[in-house]
């Protein structure tokens, strides 16, 4: 079964915000100390250019090559956020932008009809989406003694709120190819 536009459009777009994962991430791994959060991040790095690959393979096997898109999520959220100033920062954006890809996957899974590639995709990605949350978490915790606990649940807070802003302005265009794959039109 051959992809339509919309779906092509939205796998697109999945791979290409895996690869700004993977970058982001990545470059992160080169530069920070050693410890269990360098471990962690690398692990982290591998994964999202995994994911960028399993999509690259999925689009390719449903009759399509990837389209070449301009800007991830990733993106506009550095254009609107600004770049996180420390390490705690990194870890708390990280984490709200790691809820808004698992629950993306989680609601496209969901999908009436869904292609059989697809859904084998999303579920292979999905356990490391759900450890990302998880080693996040952790490492957010280990942080608490040396930024405070109610500044670290604030931040969270603070790139929450800025998350569904910035979702809401720019991502029009995703959601209303989402809406037609919704109603049944693959
Ligand atoms: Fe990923
Ligand atoms: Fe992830």
């Amino acid at each position: 079964m051959n992809l339509n536009d919309n779906h092509h459009y939205i796998l697109s777009y999945y791979r290409t915000s895996e690869i700004s994962g993977a970058l982001f991430f990545g470059r992160l791994a080169k530069i920070i100390p050693s410890g269990p959060i360098q471990v962690d991040m690398t692990k982290h790095f591998a994964d999202e250019a995994a994911h960028a690959f399993y999509w690259t393979e999925a689009i390719q096997r449903l009759g399509r090559e990837p389209l070449k898109l301009r800007d991830s999520y990733q993106d506009q959220y550095n254009e609107a956020i600004g770049i996180p100033t420390n390490m705690m920062e990194i870890l708390a954006i990280t984490q709200v932008f790691e809820r808004r890809v698992i629950n993306a996957y989680a609601r496209h899974e969901k999908m009436p009809n869904l292609n059989p590639v697809v859904r084998a995709t999303i579920q292979k990605i999905m356990n490391d989406e759900k450890w990302h949350i998880e080693w996040i978490k952790n490492a957010l915790k280990s942080l608490e003694s040396e930024y405070g606990k109610d500044h670290i649940e604030d931040t969270i807070k603070k790139y929450s709120l800025a998350d569904k802003e910035i979702y809401s302005k720019t991502m029009q265009e995703l959601e209303e190819r989402y809406n037609y794959l919704v109603k049944g039109e693959m």
